[in-house]
């Protein structure tokens, strides 16, 4: 009985769908867009997926309602144009390179492009692809242009890079990039944020740069192979945040100039061979984490400056060479979390004020020549765990309390 009136109500529920499809694509007007710029665009994406991508059927309308994943537009004048091109595989639907993966030459017709982005793109390391491209045509738009994990892109930063006068943010992360820096990125003058990490890069690190990019705040040239030593013209980029320079071959002494840098909360040098350090790094007033482990510095603990870098939270000074006592003072700074001095050639006794750092979750003294008797509590040593070392100072001692704590590596003091 109750069967015609379901195919009713199936029939209208049909119908309905029938006249809202009807309407959706009736009313659908497409975005306006010039007919070269909707062109570029499908076959500047077919360059990078491949020429199967059918983006003429698929996405007929890209600035209206049949939007591509990774891509943006934007109104210029009453037209659409694309501002935004991200592609690799971020999203479960995002464009996915082939193993053909090219730049066509129509992808620098866009004219009003803001933002590129490849992530994980260039992977094949048969088939490599270079940075020499047109970037002359997007050097009035382009403000972002990003590479990241594409071990097929191989070659130096091109000179025309310099081209992208308005450029903010330049990131070359873990590629396959050689060759040296070119001193023309100095005239990137808009950049705030240049990361060139995880490259074959090698050569000296241009003066050019801390001469001009004065509203930089982020500089990450990590992990690759830059030598010479650091210029004093790096005290110019008066706004840095964040320098990491780590896990390269640089030399030389570390310059006074550095001090210049009152707004940097992190510095990261670890693991170069530089040497030398200077008490102006203590001017770095915001300075967070000073990290230089890994280079033969030498010196003494009080050439460093710590007296005033009352920010400091994270202190790595593992394997820096560094002879002489420990100051007190390093306990003024109250923020302090961690603390390394391990490897060092450390002599004197160990402040017992560590233990008053509230926030203070790890100490290592470990391999050093530290002397007389550990003076903290019990209590302290529970809070540290592993993360207190102090083994292989061999006349360093401590007494065991209640607990009968034995402290690895540290002899019990005689009486
Ligand atoms: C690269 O080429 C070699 C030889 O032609 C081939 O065996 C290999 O599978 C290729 N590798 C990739 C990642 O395409
Ligand atoms: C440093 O930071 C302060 C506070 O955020 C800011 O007012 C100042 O302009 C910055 N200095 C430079 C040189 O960027
Ligand atoms: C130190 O840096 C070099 C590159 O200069 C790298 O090969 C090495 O793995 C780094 N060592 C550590 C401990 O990170
Ligand atoms: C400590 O000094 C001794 C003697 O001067 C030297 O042989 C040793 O290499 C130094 N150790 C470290 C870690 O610098
Ligand atoms: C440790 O210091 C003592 C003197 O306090 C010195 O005799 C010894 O050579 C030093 N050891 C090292 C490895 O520097």
């Amino acid at each position: 009985m109750s069967k015609p009136v379901a195919n009713t109500a199936v029939s209208v529920l049909v119908f309905f769908l029938i006249c809202l499809r009807i309407t959706s694509e009736a009313d659908a007007v497409a975005a306006p867009m010039e007919e070269t710029e909707r062109e570029a665009l499908y076959l500047a994406i077919q360059g990078f997926v491949g020429s199967h991508w059918d983006g003429r059927n698929l996405y007929p309308d890209p600035c209206g309602w049949t939007p591509i994943q990774g891509v943006s537009c934007d109104v210029f004048e009453g037209l659409w144009y694309v501002v935004v091109v991200n592609i690799g595989p971020v999203l479960d639907n995002s464009l996915e390179c082939s193993q053909e993966a090219a730049f066509s030459p129509q992808l620098f017709e866009l004219k009003r492009l803001r933002s590129l982005s490849f992530f994980r793109c260039f992977t094949s390391v048969n088939q490599t692809t270079t940075l020499s491209q047109d970037w002359r045509k997007l050097s009035g738009s382009l403000e972002t242009l990003e590479f990241r994990s594409n071990d097929g892109l191989t070659g130096a930063i091109p000179v025309d890079l310099a081209l992208l006068s308005n450029l903010q943010s330049l990131v070359l992360v873990e590629n396959s990039l050689t060759g040296e820096l070119p001193q023309e990125l100095g005239n990137l003058v808009r950049l705030k944020r240049m990361s060139l990490a995880g490259n074959r890069l090698s050569g000296q690190l241009p003066a050019s740069l801390g001469n001009n990019l004065a509203e930089l705040l982020i500089l990450d040239l990590s992990g690759n192979s830059l030598s010479g030593s650091l210029p004093c013209s790096i005290g110019g980029m008066s706004s840095l945040l964040k320098l990491d320079l780590s896990n390269n071959h640089l030399n030389g002494d570390i310059p006074s100039e550095l001090g210049k840098l009152k707004n940097l909360t992190l510095l990261d040098l670890r693991n170069n061979s530089l040497s030398g350090v200077t008490p102006s790094l203590g001017d770095m007033a915001s300075l967070r984490y000073m990290l230089l482990s890994d280079n033969p510095l030498g010196g003494n603990l009080m050439q460093l400056g710590l007296r005033n870098l009352r920010s400091l939270t994270t202190l790595d000074l593992s394997n820096t060479g560094f002879v002489g006592g420990i100051p007190e003072y390093i306990t003024d700074s109250r923020r302090l979390r961690f603390i390394a001095l391990d490897n060092n050639n450390l002599t004197g006794s160990v402040p017992k004020k560590f233990q008053e750092l509230s926030g203070l979750t790890a100490l290592y003294l470990n391999d050093n020549n530290l002397t007389g008797e550990l003076e903290f509590s019990d209590e302290f040593y529970r809070r540290m765990g592993s993360r207190f070392a102090a083994w292989n100072n061999p006349n360093l001692c401590c007494r065991f309390e209640s607990s009968g704590r034995v402290l690895p590596g540290v002899q019990r003091c005689e009486n």
